[in-house]
């Protein structure tokens, strides 16, 4: 079985490269978990992963130049396929390549996280969405992020994607969260899967070069992030009709 998350948001610097990694983990106690960085354009889940020297990347495989596996590293519980930085590398990558990369990962995992990129402007930025079978909606607790979630919304249900639930990150302890959580219950398919607060445990991770749960697992942004994962029930999709959906699937013409 797998079923293919998209972690998006709309806006960027939301928290969706450190939620994949931390939501990654926690699935990783149950599930056989995959996260890909389809954030081709500015990757950073190398960063969060210790893998910034990496050779083989998700860039080299779009390119044509490397198999899906030599670009897959063994860390922290999961699969990690981390993405290059460089302009080149996006250049030279063919963002279509990426429904073959995720029909063959389909084959060996229950679980793919598809870090995805801000903005819903090329794509590259839209695919992720497109290939999943649902979206998490990362949010900061604020208008404006809810507005731009909801076009991640409406972009997903367009295309026959789901909506698994919304994960509202960076809280202040003064925002007003529940009164944010109502409107995001009216508005939004799917739940609140938690709420995750601004954290010096989080940001100390990424300069360790470590997901959260690695680096501060007993910090209450690691337990939030936990039981958003256990809110997520994971489908049991059959694996040849995931990959062979990934293969078909129909990519928006750029715009
Ligand atoms: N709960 C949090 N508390 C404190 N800092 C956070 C929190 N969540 C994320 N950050 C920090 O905010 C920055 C952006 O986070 P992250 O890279 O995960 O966001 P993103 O949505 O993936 O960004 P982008 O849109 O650029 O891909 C990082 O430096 C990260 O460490
Ligand atoms: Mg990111």
């Amino acid at each position: 079985m797998v079923e293919a998350f998209a972690v998006a948001s709309g806006k960027g610097g939301t928290g969706k490269t450190t939620s994949t990694l931390a939501l990654g983990m926690a699935l990783a106690e149950t599930h056989d978990v995959t996260v890909i960085d389809a954030d081709t354009g500015m990757a950073n889940v190398l960063f969060h992963a210790g893998l910034a020297d990496v050779e083989t990347t998700l860039h080299e495989v779009l390119a044509g130049d490397a198999a899906v596996e030599a670009a897959v590293y063994d860390r922290f519980g999961m699969r990690v396929v981390p993405c290059g930085t460089s302009l080149a590398g996006f250049e030279r990558a063919d963002p279509t390549r990426l429904r073959e990369v995720v029909a063959t990962l389909a084959r060996e995992t229950d679980v793919i996280l598809l870090d995805s990129p801000a903005a819903l402007d090329s794509r590259s930025a839209v695919l992720p969405i497109v290939l999943a079978d649902r979206v998490i909606v990362v949010l900061q607790p604020t208008v404006p992020s809810l507005s731009d979630g909801l076009k991640v919304q409406e972009y997903a249900l367009t295309y026959g994607t789901g909506i698994a639930g919304v994960v509202f990150n960076r809280v202040a302890d003064d925002e007003d969260i529940e009164g944010v959580a109502r409107k995001a219950g009216q508005y939004f398919e799917g739940e609140t899967l938690a709420s995750v607060p601004e954290s010096d445990a989080v940001r100390a991770a990424r300069r360790a070069g470590k997901p959260l749960l690695a680096h501060a697992p007993a910090s209450t942004a690691a337990q939030r992030f936990r039981e958003a994962a256990s809110g997520l029930t994971v489908r049991d999709i059959a694996s040849g009709d995931v990959a062979d959906r990934f293969r078909s699937a129909v990519i928006p013409e750029e715009s």
